[in-house]
């Protein structure tokens, strides 16, 4: 079963062909960073306009780079949730339009979702239960992943997400965006121990998280530095802020493992990227025993092939949406949407 998958939740526009899953036939993907670059951040005005700009043309290529007909795909499956709501409604329409035109089933996929995902694409044995850590740019959460399309809420961030703190602490110390590939870089450079920043915990809620005091710690750091004239140790500051965000997400993943009884930790999302974070989570899962799944670094960030293999357990197990589903920006992860779509 060939699916025909479309991802324009944030600053990427891409376009999948992925067989049964598990086999990546195709994924094209045109990511608009350098642009919002210029603006420090993504504007979501410009990515939107930036999606309808590039989807057709994606689309056609990744039917030529799979090698496929349109008569040979099976269903068309989108983000519908959750993303910049402008961004998420481009590829949105257009996946019903050619779910529409083909007149094959539309599924649903919650992005997050996708992102967790992206592993059975590296990793063929991987099966669910596992406990799974999401860290992207404008989510963090620890989910309990049951079976392939159920999924529970453990934790999750009550304000920034992790990949916008890494982006806002990069801007304020010169880097361009998105920040977190360049923080990784310079953090390798110290080994810190300078700056004693603020780890948060949220009362009686031991898997959330919080980062947006750890932002605006660095945040007043920069500018003290600036208007004092002191000079900023920007590596060691990388490396503590990079400490701070390890402090935050792995023992809190090592405890949702112990209440939930999983042995096997699945990362995903942008930030999954980071070396640091990567290593302490190795060598904690190492210490305990348990099993870790990290994804290759490319299919990290946003991408097509993720939503096409949800996509298709999703469609086994009997999602699917007419012409009338909506694009949402928020929406939690085991969203109704998905269940009630189920025929
Ligand atoms: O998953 P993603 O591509 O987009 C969302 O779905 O949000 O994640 C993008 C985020 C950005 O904040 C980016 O700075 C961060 O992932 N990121 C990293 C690294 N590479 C990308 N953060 C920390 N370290 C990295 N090496």
């Amino acid at each position: 079963m060939k699916i025909l998958a479309f991802e324009s939740s944030c600053d990427e526009t891409a376009v999948a062909v992925v067989e049964n899953g598990r086999s990546v036939l195709s994924d094209a993907i045109l990511s608009q960073a350098d642009m919002h670059a210029l603006y420090g951040g993504v504007v979501p005005e410009i990515a939107s306009r930036r999606h309808v700009e590039a989807i057709a043309a994606l689309t056609e290529q990744a039917l030529r780079d799979a090698g496929v007909t349109r008569e040979q795909i099976g269903a068309v499956a989108a983000t519908y949730a959750p993303g910049l709501i402008g961004a998420v409604l481009v590829g949105l329409n257009f996946a019903k339009s050619v779910a529409y035109a083909l007149r094959v089933p539309l599924i649903p996929v919650h992005h997050i979702r996708g992102h967790i995902a992206a592993n059975y694409l590296a990793f063929p044995e991987l099966e669910p239960p596992f406990l799974a850590l999401c860290m992207s740019g404008g989510n963090t959460l620890l989910v309990d992943v049951k079976t392939y399309t159920d999924f529970a809420l453990l934790g999750a961030t009550r304000d920034d997400a992790a990949g916008e703190c890494f982006d806002k602490a990069a801007r304020v110390l010169g880097m361009p965006y998105p920040g977190g590939k360049p923080m990784d870089d310079l953090a390798q450079q110290s080994e810190g121990g300078v700056y004693d920043l603020p780890r948060a915990s949220v009362e009686g809620h031991e898997l959330d998280m919080s980062f947006s005091g750890l932002k605006t710690a660095v945040v007043n750091l920069a500018h003290n530095a600036e208007q004092t004239g002191r000079p900023l140790d920007r590596a060691a500051l990388a490396r503590d802020f990079t400490q701070a965000v390890i402090d935050e997400l792995v023992p809190r993943t090592m405890r949702a493992a112990e209440l939930s009884g999983r042995s096997t930790i699945v990362a995903a999302g942008g930030v999954a990227a980071n070396s640091f974070i990567r290593a302490a989570l190795q060598s904690e899962c190492d210490r305990r025993g348990y099993r870790l799944y990290l994804p290759p670094l490319r299919l990290c960030g946003d991408n097509g092939a993720m939503i096409g293999a949800q996509g298709y357990y999703e469609y086994l197990a009997g999602a699917r949406a007419d012409m009338s589903l909506n694009a949402y920006a928020t929406r939690d992860i085991d969203d109704p949407i998905c269940t009630y779509s189920k025929q």
